[in-house]
């Protein structure tokens, strides 16, 4: 988010937009929220669209990974992070994701996160 000119969060769920207004204060990071069901949406006003742990479902990662390319076909990039779940080390899309960046959890994470110990950014290589 460093020198973005603007940065929308968004989340369906209002408690999960609760943890970003929070978040967002403990880091005095300025940034607008959304509740908005986005997913299949474009908006030629992104440059970059990062999808934050959202493969955790079978069925919604197919509902996701067909956004991908259309929003890299907008000239929009993609980064998914993600900490190595099964629904998407599975599917066709893992093929075109390039790991930028891998850390391992912290302890306060592992605890509910069976088993996942690491956490990943990859970028959509069309
Ligand atoms: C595993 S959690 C990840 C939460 C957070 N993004 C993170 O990385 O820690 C998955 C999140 O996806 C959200 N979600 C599900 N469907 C969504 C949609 N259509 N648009 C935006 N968020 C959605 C859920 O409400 C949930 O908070």
């Amino acid at each position: 988010m460093i020198g973005a000119r603007s940065v929308v969060a968004n989340d369906i769920d209002k408690v999960a937009i609760g943890a970003i207004n929070l978040n967002a204060a403990a880091n005095q990071t300025e940034l607008s929220v959304s509740s908005e069901n986005l997913i299949g949406s474009i908006d030629l006003n992104w440059n970059i669209v990062l999808l934050g742990d959202m493969f955790y479902d079978r069925h919604f990662v197919d509902v996701v990974s067909d956004w991908i390319p259309k929003l890299s076909n907008n000239n929009i990039s993609v980064y998914v992070g993600d900490p190595g779940r099964l629904p998407l080390i599975n599917h066709p899309l893992s093929s075109k994701l390039e790991m930028v960046f891998k850390c391992e959890l912290p302890e306060e994470c592992l605890k509910g996160n069976n088993g996942m110990n690491s956490g990943y950014v990859w970028k959509y290589k069309p």
